[in-house]
């Protein structure tokens, strides 16, 4: 299946359900270098394309500046000019990287993406963001560029640790809740089958959210308002992961529930919506709720990059598949 993202500077393709070992063929220059972890790397290295590879230490820890000048190093070293091609065969940490590397080296080289994990593939590698980190600031260094082509290999999810599968699950749920009651659905009724890695299962559930990211990028590819929406449970949700030692994707599960509790008793959604919700959230292993100190809470919040005054943006949901961005004053927040 063969999609189109098109940018403001260039347009992408995205091919969802192809195989890496067939990527040759979207290969328009013989000059490849391919950008993964080490994990990636011990596990798939047999089905990349020939090429040169650089790799770097898997974890958040590596995306950051030092990282990115390692890469340049080894690129100037392969004496990489504008006729090299960069592929990125990883995560959403190597695809983040890769992307700001690519993008920066003389001035951009051309690139594409090969998301290995199911977040990279649904979200991290789709919509041109990319960027790495400085000191504790996530994600604050960075470009936006599209990528030639971004290949969706699902045979990587084999060997995906089922934390990291959940990971991405949670970002497919919150898609489905803003924007799809339809696939909200399937992922209710296909449960099994999802997690048991049925690839024609998978290859829905990728097309269907990699779907709403692109229309919601191509309305607005510069983050002005309605990407906001796939904030959807992160306001909390990057609270929480600062706070506590949870994952992106189960911190941002409470964070849905947390925002879908505030959408009832703001009267936007139905109680039997939010219940939804849990059950679906807790059907895929994530957990629904949190124990923590609600000043705490508030006070990460008060230090978001949302935040407009003492008033908070939210994602908000008016029923299942459909969201709104609402403003609340931080001290309403409390009594949630
Ligand atoms: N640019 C964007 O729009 C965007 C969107 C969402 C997230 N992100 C970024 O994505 C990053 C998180 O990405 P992630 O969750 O993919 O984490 P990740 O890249 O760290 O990968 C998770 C772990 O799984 C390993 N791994 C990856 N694929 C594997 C496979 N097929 N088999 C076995 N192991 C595998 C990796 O080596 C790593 O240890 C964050 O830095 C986040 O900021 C970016
Ligand atoms: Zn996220």
């Amino acid at each position: 299946m063969m999609k189109e993202l098109k940018g403001r500077e260039r347009s992408s393709r995205i091919h969802i359900g192809d195989s890496l070992a067939g990527m040759e063929m979207c290969l328009t220059s013989d000059d490849i270098i391919v950008i993964t972890d080490a994990n990636i790397r011990k596990l798939h290295s047999h089905a990349f394309p020939e090429a040169e590879v650089i790799d770097v230490e898997p974890g958040e820890g590596s995306k950051n500046l030092r990282t990115v000048e390692h890469i340049y190093e080894k690129l100037l070293e392969l004496g990489a000019d504008r006729q090299s091609f960069i592929v990125g065969i990883g995560g959403g940490i190597v695809c983040d990287i890769t992307g700001f590397a690519a993008s920066t080296y003389m001035r951009g080289l051309r690139f594409a993406l090969v998301p290995t994990t199911l977040l990279a593939q649904v979200d991290a590698a789709i919509g041109g963001k990319n960027g790495v980190n400085l000191r504790h600031y996530k994600n604050i260094v960075g470009t936006i560029n599209q990528p030639d082509f971004v290949l969706v290999d699902m045979g990587f999810l084999d060997t995906l640790p089922p934390r990291e599968f959940r990971n991405g699950m949670a970002e497919v749920i919150k898609s489905a809740a803003i924007c799809s009651r339809s696939l909200f659905e399937y992922l209710e009724d296909n449960r099994e089958n999802i997690l048991g890695l049925d690839t024609e299962s998978l290859g829905r559930i990728i097309n269907d959210t990699v779907d709403i990211k692109l229309d919601i990028v191509s309305r607005d590819e510069f983050e002005t308002g309605e990407r906001r929406k796939l904030n959807f449970g992160h306001t909390f949700g990057h609270a929480l992961e600062k706070l506590l030692p949870y994952s992106h994707g189960e911190a941002i599960s409470i964070g849905m529930m947390i925002a879908a509790k505030m959408s009832v008793a703001r009267g936007m959604l139905g109680s039997e919506d939010s219940e939804r919700l849990e059950r679906l959230i807790r059907d895929y292993g994530l957990p629904h709720k949190a124990e923590m100190d609600t000043d705490s809470m508030i006070d990460a919040l008060g230090k978001d990059k949302k935040r407009v005054g003492d008033k908070v943006k939210f994602v908000l949901l008016n029923g299942i598949g459909s969201a709104e961005i609402v403003e609340i004053p931080l001290d309403e927040l409390k009594k949630v």
